[in-house]
């Protein structure tokens, strides 16, 4: 049997690095992207696996990044996106206009879930979505606010952002289902990772106190996506839902409006251009 193509988008650091690095020694074709040149190099040349460098604020390359992947791998099995992070306390605007928070942890992602689409359900694959029980603590979410015009804090923009990973893969699973693919969402515990270190905080200094205790390594953090990535959708898991520890989870209330994930896809589509 011929190996899985696992791409992982977030991979030079963090839960994805070491859901690439598991994934890799358990002989899958792992291929990494992240944003950073010299980390991301530097992870692909330790796992030796092939390597793409894509900013996600910058819509641009994340349709580069796309092209690329369609003309490398005519087989995608896994697409993980897992890219994104907690922005800083002011709200900006990318160079595309839409809150960065919103862009990275959402647009991105759908950006290149449909650029791949074609070669996604050809190859019957699996969309995995790294969400964040942050979703639970999104307040009122309005879809079709994407720049957050109406009242912005970090981790409110966090979590909508998240809920959103959740919408959108609840959508993935209504329209795209029946052509094959399967897709989830995952929370993957509170995880010792450079997680909000870009904009003055991070999980990595709550390790040296007691919540050492409470947080994650970040390949237990991985756990879950290495999970949905090496078992069988609709056998062992469902598609279309949210997990946690391998077991589904009730999302936030708003995560099981059907018309709320359809009107994000539609405003979704328009704002990366798709549309
Ligand atoms: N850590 C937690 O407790 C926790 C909890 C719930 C959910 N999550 C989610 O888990 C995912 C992975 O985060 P992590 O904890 O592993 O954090 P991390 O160690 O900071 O890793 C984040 C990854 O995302 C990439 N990334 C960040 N901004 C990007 C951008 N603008 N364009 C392209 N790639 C970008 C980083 O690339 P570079 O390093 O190359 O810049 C890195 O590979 C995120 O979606 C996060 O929201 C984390």
């Amino acid at each position: 049997m011929t190996e899985k193509t696992i791409i992982i988008t977030g991979a030079s650091d963090g839960i994805g690095r070491a859901a690439a690095t598991n994934l890799k020694a358990s002989g899958a074709n792992v291929v990494i992207t992240g944003r950073s040149m010299e980390k991301t190099k530097a992870v692909a040349e330790e796992l030796k696996v092939p390597y793409y460098i894509s900013d996600f604020s910058k819509l641009d390359e994340v349709r580069k990044l796309g092209s690329e992947l369609i003309k490398d791998y005519s087989t995608i099995d896994v697409l993980a996106n897992n890219a994104g992070g907690i922005m800083g306390s002011d709200r900006i605007l990318t160079q595309d206009g839409y809150d960065r928070a919103i862009q990275v942890n959402h647009l991105a992602g759908f950006l290149l879930t449909n650029i791949l689409m074609d070669t996604l359900c050809a190859s019957k694959a699996t969309v995995i979505n790294t969400s964040s029980a942050a979703q639970q603590f999104s307040g009122e979410i309005d879809v079709n606010d994407l720049k957050l015009e109406k009242g912005y804090s970090r981790m409110g923009a966090y979590g909508k952002s998240k809920l959103m990973n959740v919408l959108f893969t609840k959508e993935l699973h209504r329209r795209y289902n029946p052509e094959g693919i399967s897709t989830a969402a995952f929370h993957p515990g509170v995880v010792r990772t450079n997680f909000g270190e870009e904009f003055g905080g991070s999980t990595k200094f709550l390790y040296s106190g007691p919540m050492k205790y409470v947080l994650r390594t970040p390949e237990k953090g991985a756990d879950t996506l290495v999970w949905l990535a090496t078992s069988i959708p609709g056998k062992d898991w469902a598609s279309g839902e949210y997990y946690s520890n391998r077991k589904i989870k009730r999302p936030n209330r708003q995560a099981e409006d059907t018309q709320n994930a359809k009107n994000l896809w539609e405003i979704s589509l328009k704002a990366t251009g798709i549309a």
